[in-house]
């Protein structure tokens, strides 16, 4: 008797996808950065890849191995992140933003060591590209997906996000409460899309990114339709 075979989710998909903070160098020994972990991006790596899909990461630094069947690339800055991107997001089915990429960057990064023999001082940012925005906004855009890490107001900012960086999706965390997003083992995601919305109860970040690719997944074949 024939066994029933079931297709993976993402069978034939290629999926694209940032994880972990970016790194923006004051000087050979230092750097801004932010709080992120890279656990849901790696887990969303991980989940995708056991849904079928092939998995390419774009790695901030995290002290995480790289999941299974998935190839990883590593950059420190939201500049380098941004390059590997684009070289790589072409031919993409689907890219997840998933990074907490530094806003802004020191606008001059310094060879020497900066001595402390001055009273005070002023660091001088400016802006990093969006990566997010800049994948959406290509020609041949792929199924593009942003996360938000929000304090107040999460779906009027999410929402905001959604319809200015034009992506197709955003999932939205609530930051400011305890046991969630930033290095917890944990989350809840509130998912919005032009035409729908969903809310994923806290769980563990690899329920939670199975959870979360099925949302994709679903949009994402209504859109080819
Ligand atoms: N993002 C990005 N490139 C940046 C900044 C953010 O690709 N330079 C992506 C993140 O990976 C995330 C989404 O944009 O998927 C939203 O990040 P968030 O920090 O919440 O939003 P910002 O647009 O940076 O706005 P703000 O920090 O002012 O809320
Ligand atoms: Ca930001």
């Amino acid at each position: 008797m024939a066994s029933a075979v079931t297709t993976p989710l993402l069978a034939g998909v290629s999926l694209l996808i940032t994880a972990g903070p970016t790194r923006e160098a004051i000087d050979p020994v230092r750097y801004l950065s932010n709080h992120s972990s890279g656990k849901m991006g790696y887990a969303l790596a991980k989940a995708a890849q056991q849904l079928g899909a092939q998995v390419t990461l774009v790695s901030g630094p995290v002290a995480l191995s790289t999941p299974f069947g998935c190839r990883r690339i590593d950059v420190q800055s939201a500049q380098q992140m941004h390059q590997a991107v684009m070289a790589e997001v072409a031919n993409m089915d689907i890219f997840i933003g998933c990074a907490a990429v530094a806003d802004y960057r020191p606008a001059q990064q310094v060879e020497q060591k900066i001595k402390k023999n001055r009273d005070e001082m002023t660091l001088s940012l400016v802006k990093n590209p969006d990566i997010l925005s800049d994948v959406a906004a290509r020609p041949d855009r792929p199924f593009v997906v942003g996360f938000a890490a929000e304090t107040q107001d999460m779906e009027h900012y999410a929402r905001d996000k959604l319809s200015r960086k034009r992506l197709d999706m955003i999932a939205a965390n609530d930051v400011s409460k305890q046991n969630i997003g930033f290095n917890s083992e944990q989350n809840a995601l509130s998912v919005f899309w032009p035409s729908g919305e969903t809310q994923l109860p806290l769980c563990d970040k690899h329920s939670l990114a199975l959870q979360l690719l099925q949302v994709i997944a679903e949009q994402y074949k209504e859109k080819q339709d």
